[in-house]
């Protein structure tokens, strides 16, 4: 049985309709925090189990019988989120898994500016230690976080943001799709994987422009100060963690840590990856 989790989430219940398929529902598994969100799946066959990454004698009955498991990264940030993963990954190997999946990131290092990517490296290490075959994949930066960064611009004409660098946004279809491939035993992907990203880059002042095309209306990319913009954000009403969690992602893109592509995401999907111009075509067309 494969068992998924974060199966409520964007990510983890694409790779579960991935999963479907290409095998029976009884051989699926997820391992949520909470199962009447995911009756739908219990109605098809899927087995459906609580398990919380913060309550590890749940994960052992989520993940009984498991041969394969995702975790799903937790949204969490530092030690916290470390310690979550870790668990789940340590439940999976008890549990009997002969192959653990992780969902790391494109930029994955103990030395990134960018927080979330220090608790990546802590976790892509244990995962490595643990002596049990694994994945971890490297997925690009989400190309859905880009409709957070620019509604106010599509108000006001202005995208103002701390200066940033090139980005290879990456559609989370294209990386459920992945997973779901590595679950079911693409050896492309075993190990740390290789970047999984869309096939170029874009930075702000590109989406911008690309912004402008889609709409029909100018939209300009102005670089504000990073404590102004901080400022900014905290009178708008962001807590201040927040916004400054926020900023780290711009001291990563600016320092060129997100300007990465690499064609195996295309190559395990055999096709061509998702631009992130069809992806704010779909979300503008949605609003
Ligand atoms: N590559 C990137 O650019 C990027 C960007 C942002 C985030 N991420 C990472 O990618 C992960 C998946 O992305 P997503 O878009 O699917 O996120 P999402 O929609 O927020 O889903 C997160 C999932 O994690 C589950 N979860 C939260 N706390 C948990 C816990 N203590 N134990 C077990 N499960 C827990 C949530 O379950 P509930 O429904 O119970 O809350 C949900 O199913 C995120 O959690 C984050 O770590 C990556």
């Amino acid at each position: 049985m494969i068992v998924v989790t974060g199966a409520t989430g964007t990510l983890g219940s694409l790779v579960v309709e991935r999963l479907l398929e290409h095998t029976p529902a009884t051989d699926v598994g997820v391992s949520v925090r909470d199962p009447a969100a995911t009756q739908d799946l219990a109605d098809r066959g899927v087995r459906v189990r609580h398990g919380d990454f913060s309550a590890p004698e749940s994960l052992a009955d989520a993940f009984a019988g498991a041969t394969r498991v995702l975790v799903v990264s937790a949204p969490l940030i530092g030690a916290e989120a470390v310690r979550a993963n870790t668990t789940a990954i340590d439940a999976a190997v008890a549990a009997g898994a002969q192959h653990v999946v992780y969902t790391s990131h494109q930029a994955a290092s103990s030395t990134s500016r960018f927080t979330p990517q220090p608790v990546h490296a802590a976790t892509e290490q244990h995962l490595a230690g643990t002596g049990v075959p694994f994945t971890a994949l490297r997925n690009g930066f989400y190309a859905s976080t880009v409709p957070m960064l620019v509604t106010d611009a599509l108000e006001s004409g202005e995208l103002l943001a701390p200066a940033d660098g090139p980005v290879s946004w990456t559609d989370h279809a294209d990386l459920a799709a992945a997973a779901a491939a590595a679950l079911l035993g693409d050896d492309r992907l075993t190990g740390i994987s290789a970047p999984l990203t869309a096939d170029r880059t874009l930075d702000l002042a590109e989406v911008a422009a690309m912004l402008s095309d889609l709409t029909g209306r100018q939209v300009v990319r102005r670089v504000v100060d990073d404590e102004a913009w901080v400022d900014a954000q905290v009178r708008a009403g962001v807590p201040e963690p927040r916004a400054r969690f926020a900023l780290t992602m711009y001291l990563a893109s600016r320092a060129g840590e997100f300007d990465v592509t690499d064609p195996l995401l295309a190559e395990v999907l055999g096709r061509p990856t998702t631009s992130l111009r069809d992806v704010m075509a779909g979300w503008l067309a949605a609003r």
